[in-house]
């Protein structure tokens, strides 16, 4: 698969910092084309242009509707010949002509063991629920959300004094070990995907 890497921002980016880490330190054979966020403020982009990495701000509402929204980011993508698109923390949702024209080639971390707790603030449903065991998540998007095909999971326990706050700040160490691996076993073909499972090759 192609190597060079779309990463989609709204926020912190700490997953697209340590991806970033990930190829400095060699541990992942890819490159960054393009980081794309919808909000300018994201300080994602601040690590991003310090490792000279291309920025670009879409700005969601800056479009009609989600259609067109949808058209520009999928054309940005293709623009910088992105073989693999990374959603780190990014807000939207992905629209069918993404889906389109990156088939099984578009990856999210969600900070929950899915098929548990998707959707908004994950780990709150976790402390809510009261499970003793949580995670991370990285998954291949499609149109359901957080339900495509699950690429690697990390598991955390959830401690009795944990709050979503503490349990997100222990769930986010894995997040930015796993991510970087998910990427990698993509990228050199050491997934295979079959069904809706991922063996390992
Ligand atoms: C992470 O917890 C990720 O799992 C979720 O959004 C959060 C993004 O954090 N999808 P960051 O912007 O990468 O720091």
């Amino acid at each position: 698969m192609n190597a060079r890497l779309g990463v989609l921002i709204s926020g912190r980016g700490s997953n697209l910092h340590a991806i970033i880490d990930a190829i400095q330190a060699g541990c992942l054979d890819a490159e960054i084309s393009i980081v794309i966020s919808n909000c300018a403020n994201a300080t994602g982009l601040e690590r991003a242009r310090s490792a000279g990495i291309l920025t670009k701000v879409l700005d969601h509402r800056d479009y009609r509707n989600k259609e067109s929204y949808d058209h520009a980011l999928t054309s940005e993508l293709l623009k910088y010949d992105v073989g693999l698109v990374c959603l780190a923390g990014f807000m939207k949702i992905v629209g069918p002509k993404m889906l389109r024209a990156f088939p099984s080639a578009i990856l999210n971390i969600h900070p929950s063991l899915l098929p548990s707790f998707p959707g908004l603030e994950p780990q709150r449903q976790a402390c809510d629920y009261g499970v003793k065991l949580s995670g991370a998540t990285v998954h291949i998007v499609t149109e359901a959300l957080d339900a495509g095909p699950i690429v690697l999971q990390a598991v955390v326990p959830v401690l009795d004094d944990d709050t979503p706050e503490t349990l997100t700040s222990r769930i986010l160490i894995e997040e930015h070990r796993l991510y970087p691996e998910a990427i990698a076993r993509i990228l050199d073909g050491r997934c295979r995907l079959e069904g809706r499972r991922y063996f390992r090759a």
